[in-house]
């Protein structure tokens, strides 16, 4: 199994790229399915969820193929509706496929996605807003069967502003009849992104960006070239990781408004951040301060942040109390991190972390993506080499991260 070989105590220095935000390709690829006209979604990275998504829709007749790093995407042959297990459990978010192939077939069929590392993921949500648009759900032995006559728009109320509900009642209701009210959708920017991509295909979305979204459903989506937003979790993840070794880095292709929350704690901790334009400049401070964090849905602070943060809180003067808020058991980076010589104690959803001046290489393991990239931000900081096993949770959500760490000065391999 590959491994990510880490020499750490160098400071990162240099400038990178950030990638299209995979939260926001994922849903992309799935709106695509909606015209039997050719899609281009730009500066895709083939990171492991993309590759599992177009797994996924070539195994329902899509055909999807690379140039460079653009995705071409023409469903004008797809012809099923029905998702296999082994290709939903590799990639749960293709839950808000079901929203897409309904919009298409009037029927979608999937497997249960199952929990994962962070949580049970149920998906009550999303199937409460289907069935108010007339979807028929039907629950046996792990499978679901979806089926509608037609799909009708109207009120639809999430008691959580949930991602991927919000993501799948836009898909079914984007060619549905009459307008449909998204009310406590999610916020996210890959929210707004997936609007700004259906507007691009001759829907008729809005809101987006604010907790009521409004779909008028359409006749029929054309086809379109788009670029989808920069990926905020991977540049806030390389902020954190300068921020954890002393460095100073500049990233280009960054909306900074998207991670505000993010820089305004790395200015807690001492960061000096400047923007300009897309570029975000980050010059650690001389002390790293503790910080605290309650995780929350956007534009609080991500979750998806939380476990990098925990690795930077770790080497940070005194003590810091981050809650996580979305994600039942979203913690298993801890364990890991204590063998490195952190000092965190963790009480249901709160970790409590006694910064220590340096962390020590050794043996770890990436139980998931985020707590995987802390064991990056952690090794980087550790005085001798830590290795890190089971990096393909790593690979789902970053693009050749040892690549882009050499670039930034670190001494990091991939075996
Ligand atoms: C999306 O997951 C992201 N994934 C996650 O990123 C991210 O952590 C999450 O949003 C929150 O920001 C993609 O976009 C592909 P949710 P999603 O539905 O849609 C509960 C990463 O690291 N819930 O907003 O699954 C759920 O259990 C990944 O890139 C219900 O109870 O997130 C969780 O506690 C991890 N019922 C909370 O809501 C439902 O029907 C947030 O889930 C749906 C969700």
């Amino acid at each position: 199994m590959a491994k990510y070989i880490i020499r750490g105590g160098k400071k990162l220095e240099g400038k990178i790229e950030a990638e299209s935000a995979k939260n926001a390709v994922l849903p992309l690829l799935a709106a695509a399915c909606l015209t039997d006209e050719e899609v281009i979604i730009k500066n895709c990275p083939p990171i492991l969820d993309v590759v599992s998504m177009v797994n996924i829709l070539k195994e329902l007749g899509v055909k999807v193929r690379y140039e460079g790093k653009n995705l071409i995407v023409d469903a004008s042959s797809m012809h099923s509706y029905s998702i296999p297990y082994s290709l939903s459990k590799e990639l749960r978010s293709s839950v808000f496929m079901l929203g897409a192939l309904i919009s298409r077939f009037k029927s979608a069929e999937a497997s249960y996605p199952g929990g994962c590392d962070i949580g049970l993921r149920p998906i009550d949500l999303h199937l409460a807003g289907l069935k108010q648009m007339g979807v028929r759900v039907g629950e046996f032995g792990g499978e679901i069967v979806c089926k509608a006559d037609k799909l009708t728009g109207g009120d639809i109320y999430f008691d959580f502003p949930s991602v991927g509900a919000t993501e799948n009642i836009m898909l079914a209701a984007v060619l549905a009849e009459g307008r449909t009210v998204i009310h406590n959708a999610a916020k996210e920017p890959e929210v707004e992104d997936l609007q700004q991509f259906i507007n691009s295909m001759g829907g008729k979305v809005s809101g987006a960006g604010s907790s009521v979204i409004t779909v008028d459903g359409v006749k029929r989506l054309h086809g379109t070239e788009y670029k989808p937003i920069f990926d905020r979790i991977e540049a806030g993840t390389y902020l954190v990781a300068a921020a954890a070794t002393g460095g100073n880095i500049e990233i280009s292709n960054c909306n900074p408004e998207k991670i505000s929350a993010l820089l305004h704690k790395l200015c807690e901790n001492t960061c000096k951040i400047t923007l300009n334009n897309d570029i975000i400049y980050l010059k650690s401070g001389s002390v790293r301060k503790s910080f605290n964090i309650e995780t929350l849905p956007y534009p609080g602070f991500p979750t998806d942040m939380q476990a990098q943060m925990v690795a930077l809180a770790a080497v940070s003067n005194g003590i810091s109390v981050i809650r996580e808020n979305i994600f039942e058991t979203r913690f298993r980076h801890v364990r890991e991190l204590n063998r490195m010589g952190a000092n965190i104690v963790v009480k249901d959803r709160v970790a409590i972390v006694s910064g220590v001046k340096e962390l020590s290489g050794a043996k770890v393991t990436a139980h998931d993506l985020r707590g995987g990239a802390a064991l990056i931000v952690a090794g980087l900081n550790a005085r001798g080499v830590t290795v890190i096993d089971d990096i393909r949770h790593v690979e789902r959500g970053y693009y050749k991260p040892e690549e882009k760490f050499r670039m930034l000065g670190a001494d990091f391999e991939k075996l």
